[in-house]
């Protein structure tokens, strides 16, 4: 079987409080063949070093962007990281086809129910259309975009629950690895 190389890009500014993203890390971690990139833990101070970044995603198949939602998008390494790693000339623009052809999704952790990231919920959005300039991004730079896996109402998840999302989040990891 030819197995794709997965990377987990993972940012959460404050792990040490999380339940859901702690959870499905520890899931992630024991996927065998699954590279986990802690970005917080790696840059405390958002020095970020482009060109080992830009290493691992040339090494990798699939890129994986694992975060808490906040205010409807990314924690802010997150867009620090896309600002300085994806260069002109590099992710994109006329001789940028470093990243053509490989996959990007997100695993996103969500305080808000399902229903209220609908056109009539509280939200009136959908995750996916919350997303729409990563998944610009994404295209713009020649990748293929996955639909998120989201984690929706976190504040009300019991224990098993968050287990078990943390379970299916490890058989999608492992689905993407083995293609
Ligand atoms: C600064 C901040 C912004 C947040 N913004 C959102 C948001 O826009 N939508 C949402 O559904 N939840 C939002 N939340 C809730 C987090 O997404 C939720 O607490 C997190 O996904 C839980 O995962 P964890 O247990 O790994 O921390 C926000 C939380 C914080 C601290």
């Amino acid at each position: 079987m030819n197995l794709r190389r997965v990377l987990v890009l993972f940012a959460h500014p404050a792990l040490h409080r999380s339940r859901v993203h702690r959870a499905m890390l520890r899931a992630a971690r024991e996927v065998q063949g699954i590279t986990t990139h802690d970005l917080y833990q790696t840059y405390p101070d958002f020095d970020i070093d482009v060109s080992h970044e830009q290493g691992l995603l040339l090494t990798h198949d699939v890129v994986v962007c694992q975060h808490p939602f906040y205010w409807y998008s990314t924690p802010p390494l997150i867009k620090q990281w896309e600002d300085l790693v994806l260069e002109h000339g590099w992710a994109y623009g006329r001789d940028g086809k470093a990243l053509h052809g490989k996959t990007w999704m997100h695993a996103i952790s969500a305080g808000g129910r399902e229903e209220a990231y609908r056109a009539d919920g509280h939200n009136r959005f959908t995750v996916s259309q919350l997303l729409a300039p990563l998944e610009q991004t994404a295209r713009l730079c020649g990748m293929q975009w996955r639909a998120p896996f989201v984690v929706h109402g976190t504040h009300l998840l019991s224990d098993h629950e968050v287990a078990q999302h943390a379970a299916e989040y490890a058989q999608l990891l492992a689905g993407l690895r083995d293609g």
